[in-house]
């Protein structure tokens, strides 16, 4: 059991954003996921009496923390269960930073990496990033059940990031020229992951043949989205990013919010745009190279009243 510490210490986790393939990478089709620069930060403190406490003081879309909270407690007491922190500590945890917290920008997986990291420093534990990452990946699972484990990787390790689940899990840099700038769109509608993926499953027992045609198509590409970033071809990549979403349309986690902020993006320029994270809600994502095609749609998505995140992949 850990005892001993700082006062006071930090950790951050990134936000994420999955460019291809959520969904399919529980079933093992590679993704392709960016890290944004927007953070949660963590900071741990000594305190007198009360065990360990959380206090989430992170900007959020209304509702999203209240209906989170039972698979936050969940996701920390794992949390302290995989480090080995005895749950008697007196300490205080304060989430907070600047990711503005809403379903499908990776929220989740960047608190458990903020904690992990935070805790890490003041019991001064000496982990790595890997072992960083499986302790996020452990919080993960207070929220999705069996997450892929993409969401944790992005806000542990960063960049962009090809990433197969698998009995050894393969995460590889994607090498991408330089930066592009990206709209996300927040529905403002507080998804459950953990209820789309359980959906797909269903469905997909249900459907064998369509599913699995569904999933080779993804599968493809997959692979020619990897090429495309790293030959710098981003109306290529656009393009790859308008199946990703018709494919996820087919697997039926998309809905009419996302469809009609994906439809405003594309028709105010953007070089593609779909669905980001467990779908149902959330966010969507517009590739929007240069910061005045970024302004146009992130204006276009504003003006019907929505939430946006003016942020860049591949930094
Ligand atoms: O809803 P988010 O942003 O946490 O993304 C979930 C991504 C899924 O592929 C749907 C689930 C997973 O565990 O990978």
């Amino acid at each position: 059991m850990m005892t001993r510490g700082d006062d006071v210490a930090e950790g951050k986790g990134y936000g994420k954003c999955i460019l291809f393939n959520e969904h399919f990478v529980v079933y093992d089709i590679p993704s392709i996921v960016s890290a944004i620069g927007d953070y949660t930060l963590a900071t741990v403190e000594r305190t007198d009496s009360g065990g360990v406490r959380l206090i989430d003081d992170r900007p959020a879309t209304p509702g999203y923390k209240e209906g989170k909270l039972e698979h936050q407690k969940d996701s920390l007491q794992r949390i302290l269960d995989h480090m080995e922190i005895d749950p008697d500590e007196n300490i205080k945890i304060t989430l907070g930073g600047t990711l503005y917290c809403a379903s499908g920008v990776g929220a989740s997986a960047a608190s458990c990496t903020a904690i992990a990291r935070a805790l890490n420093q003041f019991f001064d534990m000496g982990l790595d990033d890997d072992q960083i990452n499986e302790v996020a990946y452990e919080g993960e699972k207070g929220y999705h059940g069996t997450p892929s484990g993409v969401d944790n990787a992005a806000s542990t390790y960063g960049g962009l990031i090809w990433f197969v689940r698998g009995d050894e899990d393969t995460f590889e840099p994607v090498d991408m020229k330089k930066p592009v700038e990206i709209v996300m769109g927040n529905t403002g509608k507080v998804a459950n992951t953990k209820a789309a993926v359980a959906g797909v499953k269903e469905r997909k027992e249900k459907y064998p043949e369509r599913y699995e045609e569904i999933f080779q198509d993804a599968r493809q590409l997959a692979h020619d989205a990897r090429e495309a970033l790293e030959a710098n071809d981003i109306q290529k990549v656009g393009d790859l990013m308008d199946v990703n979403h018709s494919l996820l349309q087919d697997i039926e986690v998309s809905d009419e919010d996302l469809d009609m902020l994906v439809e405003t993006a594309r028709s105010a320029g953007a070089l593609g745009a779909k669905m980001t994270g467990g779908g149902l809600g959330g966010y969507m994502v517009a590739l929007t190279p240069g910061e005045e095609l970024q302004e146009k749609v992130a204006k276009a998505i504003e003006d019907k009243g929505f939430r946006v995140l003016r942020t860049k992949i591949g930094v």
